[in-house]
């Protein structure tokens, strides 16, 4: 079974040669890409929700799997990372561009949301009550990474086994690890 997607959004190779230019590591490799684009595709008209933009090569594939109607709302405490995703995703009315810290962000934020993908420690390893209380019933949560990446600090495996091993006894989440692409959770918020 070949997993490797057939279909990639038409800016995704110009947004890569930009992060191999600029030296930015961390987007998500194809296979989470099309997953992301799949679930956007469950959620016509869906609100979106992005924590950590990088370049724009998540915000691509989850543009890809949205409907004409729905929205995303895509978070970056890095201006120049985000400028990158801009150029290329700007044209795209149904994206909104949020400069900030996500963790300041979800401080303010008071918006509802079917889909999140959260790819920063705000919404994950911190403050993940405050990201799921955005959540519809039903809306569907997706975090990647959490197998050993190059670009991990030395400290930070324990942050996810802690994560991955509390999850299970979060209340209002419907979680399941897959040991899959970078590792990913996909959850639904209950
Ligand atoms: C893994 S990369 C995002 C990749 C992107 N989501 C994708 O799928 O291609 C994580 C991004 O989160 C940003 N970030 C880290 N901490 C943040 C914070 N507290 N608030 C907002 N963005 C943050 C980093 O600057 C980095 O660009």
């Amino acid at each position: 079974m070949r997993d490797v997607p057939c279909r990639r959004p038409a800016c995704l190779d110009a947004i890569l040669a930009d992060a191999g230019r600029t030296g930015f590591a961390m987007s998500c490799e194809d296979r989470t890409g099309s997953l992301l684009a799949t679930l956007a595709a469950s959620k016509p008209n869906g609100r979106f929700l992005e924590l950590g933009t990088g370049v724009g090569a998540g915000a691509a594939w989850l543009a890809s799997g949205m409907t004409a109607g729905a929205h995303l709302i895509t978070v970056e405490a890095n201006a120049a990372v985000q400028a990158i995703a801009h150029r290329h995703l700007g044209g795209d009315a149904r994206i909104e561009f949020v400069h900030a810290d996500a963790d300041d962000w979800l401080t303010q934020e008071a918006g509802v949301f079917d889909f999140a993908y959260v790819d920063c420690r705000p919404g994950k390893y911190v403050r993940l009550p405050d990201l799921l209380a955005l959540l519809k019933p039903g809306a569907l949560y997706v975090v990647d990474d959490m197998l050993p990446q190059a670009t991990w600090p030395d400290d930070h495996q324990p942050r996810v086994e802690d994560f991955l091993e509390r999850l299970p006894e979060v209340p209002n989440c419907r979680a399941t690890p897959m040991n899959w692409a970078s590792g990913l959770v996909v959850a639904a918020r209950l």
